[in-house]
């Protein structure tokens, strides 16, 4: 009995250690995508105002017009229209129920956003789209199942087998945490092949300004359209019919969620969109006061943080830019040295905050940066990805870039 149990726990062990890779999930290739219209940042509070038909908040316009200008945004894209809004009264109504009205329209846009930046994703992995063999979708556009997983995979003709995982409403953090999971599902399923797409519509949000809520007024002055997308896997294949390069070695992952701050960043779906959610103006302080022992815990056990490397210089980083006054969070909590961030502000001055996807923008900017031979962390091997969340969460996953990647 005792030889047979001592069998078995044998037989698992080694089914367990065949299923599993032999190495670090790895990022093989990465898309993006926006909706074609832009909207200039500098033009915006007109836009809006007139749009929303709010021009009599003229106090509230020019204050709009003041966080424009210091936002760090030169420009962002949106799937919606002034044609779009125009048709939908209940759209700058907030006391009219609106929110079949945004569902029905971003059901359909944030899928086709989402199989667009997948379809130049497998371009850039070199593989068929038939060779995935798990899809993660996050996104706050939607609220129905199936929905934003099983579009896409029909759009991009992935196979009927394909394991979906859904995640919906997890804010700007959306894309980390969809990378995460696909960290964990390539280290435990050995050839697995994770497409992980993220997309924003922000729809749910849009509303008129209003003298009362200026954190929508912020949001409304930040937030963006547009979706990223990563093929996750381990082991990388060598062959000359499949060879695939690693992008970003994705070390360890972690979240941690700032004790007492439940409500400083939440998303409640409504009748009337995501209006009532909340942004509190805190957010920069609470980053700032916890930014450097959170990611020291991360970052120490794991030997990466050593003064004689640098300290928090001696890495690269890819950060969620989710306002300039976060950017300068991180900078100031963690000393880092101007241009640590050039990345994240590029990304933020091009499209503005496109929630989840955003930080997939950010780390092909990053790529493509240490192509071109920017100075700006060129020389680090080891880096940190990190953004918040609802909560507040932080989620991070440390990354180690390869050379070949760079060479290309
Ligand atoms: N809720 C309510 N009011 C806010 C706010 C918020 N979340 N953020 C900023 N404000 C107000 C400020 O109190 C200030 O109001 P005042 O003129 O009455 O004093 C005004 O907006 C301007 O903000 P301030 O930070 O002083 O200056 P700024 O114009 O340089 O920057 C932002 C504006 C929004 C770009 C900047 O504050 C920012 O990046 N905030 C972080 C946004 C954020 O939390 N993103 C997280 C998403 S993951």
């Amino acid at each position: 009995m005792a030889r047979s149990s001592a069998h078995s726990a044998s037989v698992l062990h080694d089914i367990h250690q065949r299923q599993r890779a032999d190495g670090p999930a790895a990022m093989l290739g990465i898309g993006t995508a926006n909706p074609t219209n832009c909207v200039l940042q500098d033009q915006f509070a007109d836009w809006f105002f007139r749009v929303t038909k709010s021009e009599h908040l003229a106090e509230l316009k020019a204050k709009t017009k003041k966080i424009c200008d210091k936002s760090g945004i030169t420009k962002r894209y949106f799937y919606h229209t002034e044609e779009i809004i125009s048709g939908h009264p209940e759209l700058i109504n907030g006391a009219l129920p609106s929110l079949t009205t945004r569902l029905g329209i971003i059901e359909d846009a944030a899928p086709k956003l989402a199989a667009e930046a997948a379809t130049r994703a497998i371009a850039d992995w070199g593989r068929p789209a038939a060779d995935i063999t798990h899809l993660v979708v996050a996104t706050n556009s939607g609220a129905s199942e199936p929905g934003a997983d099983l579009r896409p995979a029909g759009l991009l003709g992935l196979r009927p087998t394909v394991r979906r995982t859904l995640l919906y409403l997890h804010g700007c953090s959306a894309g980390l945490v969809a990378l995460r999971v696909a960290k964990d599902i390539a280290e435990n399923n050995r050839g697995a092949r994770v497409l992980v797409a993220c997309a924003q519509a922000e729809l749910l949000l849009f509303c008129p300004p209003d003298e009362s809520r200026l954190d929508v007024v912020v949001a409304m002055t930040l937030f963006s359209d547009g979706a990223g997308a990563v093929i996750v896997g381990a082991n990388p294949a060598s062959s000359p019919m499949a060879m695939e390069r690693p992008i970003f070695h994705m070390v360890s992952a972690s979240q941690t969620t700032l004790p007492g701050t439940d409500q400083a960043v939440v998303m409640n779906l409504r009748e009337n969109g995501l209006l009532d959610s909340h942004l509190s103006v805190e957010v920069p302080t609470l980053v700032q006061g916890s930014i450097n022992k959170c990611l020291a815990d991360t970052l120490a056990p794991l030997g990466l943080l050593n003064a004689s490397d640098g300290g928090w210089n001696g890495l690269f980083w890819a950060l969620h830019p989710g306002g300039g006054a976060i950017l300068d969070s991180y900078e100031a909590a963690l000393g880092l040295e101007p241009g640590k961030l050039a990345a994240s502000r590029h990304v933020l001055s091009e499209y503005g905050n496109m929630m989840g996807a955003t930080i997939i923008f950010v780390l092909d900017e990053i790529r493509q940066r240490r192509r071109r031979c920017h100075d700006d962390g060129k020389d680090c091997q080891w880096g940190v990805l990190s953004g918040l969340g609802p909560g507040l969460t932080i989620e991070t996953i440390v990354l180690h870039v390869t050379d070949s990647q760079d060479e290309n």
